[in-house]
């Protein structure tokens, strides 16, 4: 059977992707469960060349190129307008990659402080890169649009989530249930526009 090797180690991400591309009829695996460890370095300028980066270097291992496998990667972030669309592709290095989301998102809430809800907007951006055994590779992008909000809310999710606010929906995407979330994010619109790509320009 084909296999889809996916560039994380993140268990939450490997139940969304299989769930979305349960009817593809291929074995899904994670690098580990395919005894890939590679250290990446993610120099590039946007989220695309960086989930391209992470997919290529994968693709290149020996058990990839054995296996003829399709190698997905992921890079993702947030972008808030005010901000000139920082913390973009620095999402995760933010003020330090080991300082808490709490202080993140503190200070982040800080540097909008007096800043009205229409000027408070912003995204939270998914690409994924996928490179084919022919040597093919597309990109895709996901986002969902909400606003930064005035203080944290919920403890469900992970990152920047307590401060994201959907006014439609009158919650942070940390009070949203996973399954919900996984419906609206940009990770599964992402997911579900490769799905479709793929199928569209008969890579699978
Ligand atoms: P990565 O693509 O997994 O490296 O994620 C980059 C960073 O973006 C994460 O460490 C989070 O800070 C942020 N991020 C990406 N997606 C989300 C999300 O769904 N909720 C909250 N934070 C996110």
């Amino acid at each position: 059977m084909s296999r889809i090797i996916f560039a994380t180690g993140n268990e939450g991400k490997m139940r969304e992707i299989r769930e979305i591309l349960k009817d593809l009829n291929m074995d899904i695996l994670s690098m580990k469960e395919a005894g890939i460890e590679l250290d990446i370095v993610e120099d590039g300028s946007t989220f695309e060349e960086n989930a391209l980066i992470k997919a290529r270097a994968i693709a290149q291992t020996d058990v990839c190129r054995a296996h003829g496998d399709i190698v997905l990667a992921d890079d993702s972030g947030l972008e808030v307008d005010y901000l000139n669309l920082e913390p973009g592709i620095y999402s995760a290095r933010y003020m330090g990659e080991d300082t808490s989301y709490r202080i993140k998102n503190h200070n982040i809430i800080q540097r909008l402080d007096g800043v009205p809800e229409d000027k408070r907007t912003a995204r939270f951006v998914c690409a994924i890169g996928a490179v084919f055994p022919d040597g093919r590779v597309i990109t895709t992008r996901g986002t969902i649009e909400g606003i930064i909000g005035w203080e944290e809310r919920g403890s469900n999710g992970f990152g920047y989530d307590p401060i994201f606010y959907l006014p439609e929906y009158g919650c942070s995407t940390a009070e949203l249930s996973m399954d919900v979330k996984n419906k609206l994010s940009h990770r599964g619109n992402a997911l579900r526009a490769l799905k479709e790509k793929m199928f569209r320009e008969h890579l699978i």
